[in-house]
């Protein structure tokens, strides 16, 4: 495992760059409004403090966990909540904080979850999006990255739990 490769795909300063972009979108667009961001544990918790330290727009943090059985590289479609949020979302403006969509089955159930809470609004922020490997129709409102192919690593996400605190993200080489 030690000696597994991988190469740098984006930079941190590129990926400060593009955080800040989408705080400025997500200030412009929820200005003046109740805004709580749900963070995904525990790959988002990178990007999310980021992000939040980059928005305008006052709002609350919290976050949810969500287990899903299967090889760890893939979701299986089995998910489970190991950790709600505990705040009330009903008519709030709710963003949902992921590191990376890939077949949205995560993502599907999540917002399946919180739609029945009754919130004003709920858009989808994903640092990454490999939108060609979805196996259900999900998106995201804001994207920091499309990525056609490759697992990622860093700047929270992590490969069976590793790798997690890099500064920058890279992709693993074959
Ligand atoms: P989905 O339900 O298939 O969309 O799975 C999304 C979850 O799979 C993400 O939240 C990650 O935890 C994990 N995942 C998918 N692709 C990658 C990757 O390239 N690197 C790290 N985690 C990944
Ligand atoms: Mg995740």
């Amino acid at each position: 495992m030690k000696d597994l490769k991988k190469k740098i795909l984006y930079s941190r300063e590129i990926i400060d760059r593009r955080v800040k972009e989408l705080a400025d979108a997500i200030s412009h667009d929820l200005e003046g409004k109740e805004v709580v961001l749900i963070g995904v544990l525990n790959g988002a918790f990178i990007f999310l403090a980021d992000l939040a330290r980059c928005l305008k727009v006052s709002h609350s943090v919290d976050f949810t966990r969500l287990a899903s059985y299967g090889s760890g590289l893939v979701s299986s479609g089995n998910i489970t909540v190991t950790k709600d949020i505990e705040t009330d979302i009903e008519d709030k403006e709710v963003v949902i904080v992921e590191d990376i969509i890939d077949t949205g089955i995560t993502m599907a159930f999540l917002r399946e979850r919180l739609e029945k809470r009754r919130p004003a609004s709920i858009r989808i922020c994903t640092l990454i999006d490999k939108k060609d490997r979805r196996e259900i129709t999900i998106d995201a409102a804001y994207v920091g990255f499309d990525l056609d192919e490759g697992f990622v690593v860093g700047y929270g996400l992590d490969f069976d739990e590793k790798f997690r605190c890099l500064p920058d993200i890279y992709v693993i080489e074959e």
